[in-house]
Formats: structure tokens, sequence, C-alpha cells
């Protein structure tokens, strides 16, 4: 009988680590109630206790995303677990993930302790965790470089103190699929309690094995995988969810597993999650690239009308890539926008309809043709939180080989105007120092981006902009069929994000 799979999905907690990937609490909370639609077993949520805005962000999911377990992330520590267990309380279902590094390196080096002191701290705060919460899950970081007859004996231990999950990480990516199928084997034949808990990993992608150490586990016995979309997470990331999920689909003849994940809804999770991390997919990622389902070569292309079998293993369709169809203009009405959007999968509420439909109509004025990637822009800007201290109100550039580059930008800050001018090395340079000159709000440009995100002479260019100021981070981003627009209003939207973050436009809300 085929064993059920837990996916454990950890892209807002571990994926959030990854290094400017920050998302706003609207857009996690918008997340969470993806990952429900997906269908994941359990979301794990946030660190609470790292930050107030962590705190509250796991809790508001807690309270408002229904059918996953919601976990939070703790130390072994008594403040950690108190903070994570009164965050994940108001779910249905919720877990306390405690942690503790149990590799000889993390002991010397990291935690300052001996062997014996860090097993009896892992086996207190477990048991500690059990007077709070039900289900408590221990994971001993660094577990694929720990000495194994010690990792024996702290899974024996914090399964005995009640630990219902143990996670066996592979925290710095270092282990290959055999090592990783002998050690969860080892783990069953020599932790005499084993059968009272279920035995998880969670893989690191430094050398791109997090997927095959993941599928080795499972045939060695683990029965949920930690993992993230589209692969986010520290470093090189976490294993991808949706290559775990289809691998053990497709290759059911390998594995004798399922998930319940409705894989249909994974493509439009992975845009959602590249859309609010401003981490673009790249065109050749498993299951989620652009280019994941297209073919190129003439014998391939000819293969594939005779029988898609020939180059292609899975239905585009069952990882959500539809027919993108050429559907709607400045003419189609109210009810029609709203047709392909629910087809689309979106859930249009009556209250967003009439801003949607307005949307669409400036958008149509510009473009004589909306694509279902257009539909998509005009969704993400409608649902976006928003978090406009800052307005662009207007901006003017005059750039050419023999003039100095000039920006005129006005802005509106609630009702007041402001405008201001500047040279610059180029048109978007010149704009982000108007906008630096009115708003006085000084930031390091980390990364910037455009692509163009539909199709068409008129496509909308998108902009994405990560920021930094005082050590906190933000991503911006805007769509037009002007880049420099688009680039402007990117900025302008980091910096509002970063005004919201640090509290300076008044609104900032902690618990
Ligand atoms: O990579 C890791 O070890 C972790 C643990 C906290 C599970 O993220
Ligand atoms: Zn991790």
């Amino acid at each position: 009988m085929p064993s059920k799979i837990v996916i454990f999905d950890t892209t807002l907690r571990d994926g959030e680590q990854s290094p400017g990937a920050s998302m706003t609490n609207t857009e996690k909370l918008a997340l969470a109630q993806q990952l429900a639609h997906l269908n994941v077993d359990v979301i794990e949520a946030g660190f609470p206790y790292s930050s107030p805005e962590d705190f509250d962000s796991v809790s508001r999911i807690a309270q408002e995303v229904k059918g996953p377990t919601i976990c939070g992330l703790a130390r072994t520590k008594a403040e950690d677990i108190e903070a994570c267990a009164n965050a994940v309380k108001h779910a249905e279902k919720h877990r306390v993930h405690t942690f503790v590094g149990t590799s000889r390196l993390h002991l010397e080096k990291k935690l300052r302790k001996s062997a014996d002191e860090v097993l009896r701290m892992a086996v207190e705060m477990v048991k500690y965790a059990c007077t709070l919460v039900e289900d408590v899950e221990f994971s001993a970081e660094d577990a694929m470089r720990t000495d194994l007859p010690y990792l024996r004996d702290v899974v024996e231990a914090t399964i005995e103190a009640g630990a219902r999950t143990i996670n066996i990480p592979d925290t710095v990516g270092y282990t290959t699929p055999w090592v990783m199928e002998e050690t969860i084997r080892y783990l069953f034949e020599n932790v005499p309690n084993i059968n009272q808990a279920v035995i998880s990993v969670h893989n690191h992608d430094d050398l791109g094995l997090s997927v095959a150490n993941s599928l080795a586990a499972i045939r060695a016995g683990a029965r949920q995988v930690e993992c993230t979309i589209n692969g986010m997470g520290e470093r090189a990331g976490n294993a991808s969810l949706e290559e775990i999920v289809m691998a053990l689909r497709t290759r059911s003849d390998q594995f004798d597993a399922y998930t319940d994940i409705k894989t249909e809804e994974i493509l439009k999770t992975s845009k959602m999650v590249s859309s609010f991390t401003g981490f673009p997919v790249q065109p050749n990622k498993a299951i989620v690239g652009q280019n994941a389902f297209r073919h190129e070569a003439g014998i391939h292309q000819h293969g594939v009308i005779m029988d898609r079998a020939t180059y292609e293993i899975m239905k585009p369709e069952d990882v959500g890539w539809g027919e993108t169809v050429l559907t709607l203009g400045p003419r189609s009405g109210k009810h029609g926008v709203r047709k392909r959007l629910e087809d689309l999968g979106y859930d249009v509420a009556d209250d967003q309809i009439d801003d949607i439909y307005k949307r669409f109509i400036e958008m149509a004025d510009k473009k004589k043709q909306i694509y279902d990637e257009d539909l998509e822009i005009i969704m993400r800007e409608a649902t976006t939180e928003s978090v406009d201290t800052w307005v662009l109100e207007s901006l003017q550039v005059t750039s050419g080989s023999s003039t100095m580059p000039t920006a005129t930008v006005q802005l509106r800050k609630e009702e007041e105007l402001f405008q201001d001018a500047a040279v610059g090395n180029g048109p978007v340079d010149a704009a982000y120092k108007a906008i630096e000159r009115i708003t006085g709000v000084q930031v390091t440009l980390e990364d910037y981006s455009i692509r163009a995100v539909t199709r068409g002479g008129d496509a909308f260019g998108e902009a994405t902009i990560h920021v930094a100021r005082n050590g906190d981070r933000a991503v911006g981003r805007a769509a037009s069929t002007d880049v420099v627009q688009a680039s402007a209003a990117a900025y302008l939207n980091a910096i509002n994000r970063l005004l919201i973050r640090s509290g300076l436009n008044g609104k900032h809300d902690t618990p």
C-alpha cells in the first residue's frame, strides 16, 4: 500500500530567509492561503520569536488559514517556544518546531556546549513544548554532519520526550543521495522507538542535490519532506516542492508513496512566490520555468505533434499550465473580465471587481490586446497591499546622445504635491535622484531588473528593484508599457515598503 508523504512547506520561513526575499505580512497571508489551496499538509509560517512582525504574521496566518497544520519555528529556548506556541495557538491544527545543532562543529563552535548538555537541552525543551501544544517537531540541525551514534541517541531521546516528528536536516547541502538513504535506514534499524514518530528530512541545495536527497530519504522510510516553492531558501535554497511532488507522481513506479498536493495549483503558487519576493524563476527551471514544456527543435516539435509523450513526461495542464489565450480587448465587459479571471483560478470578490475593471480599461487603452499575463499583472496590483506613503503623480524625462539625462518628478504625499528635478547617468538614474531629493530617503540599490512580462510590441515591462537602508531590505515592483515609468514606480514602491517597515509612515503595527 503506497505511503502518504507529508508535505511541509517552509517557503514562509526558510524560503523567506533568502537574502533579499522579504515579503510583507499581507503577502505572507495571501501566500499561506494559496498554500492551503495547493493542499500542503504543514505550513511553517515563520519564526515568531525573531521579531514582533514575524509573530504577528504567524498568528494572523494561524487565525485565518484553514486546512493545513500551522507551524512555527523555535530554538530550544523556553522564551522562543512560548512565543511560538502563542503565535500558532489559534490554528485548528498547530505545531511547534524546535531545533538545536548536533554536529560537532555546531556543538563546539556555535553552542559551546558538550554533547550531553545539548542532548539534555533538546529533551527538556521538547518536553516543555509538549506541555504547551500536542504536536511538537524536533530538528537536529546539521544532522547530516552529526556523528551517527550521537544522532541516534538524540533521535531516541527526543521521541521519548514526546516529539511526534523528527527532522533530519542537511543544513548545509553537503550530503549525497546514497549517504542520505543509509542514514535514514540506520536510524530505522537502530532507534528502538522510531515508529512512534514521523521521520522527516529538510535538504538544502548547495550542491544541487536537495531534491535527489529528499527522494532518497523517502525510499529509506522518511514520511515527511520539508521543501519550498521554487526552491527558495537560505543560500542556494531548499528542496523544491514542485520537483519532489512531480517526481513522486511521475515516477510512481520508483516510489511507493504519494502526496495530497493539488498539482494544478503549482504554477499559480510559483508565480505568486516569484512576484512577492521579486525572485524571477529561471526559464529552464523544472516544472515551473517558462520553457519547461516548450519545444524548440524541429524534430521535437514534430514528435510532440504526433504524440506529446515522445518528448513530454508530464502533462503541462497537470501543474497548471493552460493554453494561454488571447481573450479580451478594450470593448470587453466586466462579466467577461471576471469570467476569464475565474478561469485562470482567481477568486474575484464582489467588492474588488469595479477596481479590477477600472485597471483593465486603463490597460486596454494603452494596449489593444489583453493577454492572460496582463490580467495577472492587474490582479497582482489590485490585490497588493497599499503601501503608498508616496505616490508617483507624474514623470518627465529627457535623454539622448547629446543631452544630459534629466528627470522631473512629481510626487504626492497625502494631499500635498512635491516636485523636483535631477540629472543622472541615464533617465532611470535621474528619476531615482529626483525621488531621493523629494522623499529625503537614501537607499542602496542592490539589484535592478526589467523584463517583458507580456507579449507584443506594446508588452508591459515589469521592473523589480531590491534596495537596502540601515540593514533593512525591501523589494519594489511595478509594471508599465514605459520602462522608465515602471522603474521609477518600482523604486518608489520599495521606498514605501521600507518606510512601512521602519514605522516612519505611522502605519507600522506590531503585537
Ligand atoms: O536548515 C536547517 O537545518 C533548518 C532547521 C531550522 C530545520 O532550517
Ligand atoms: Zn533550512
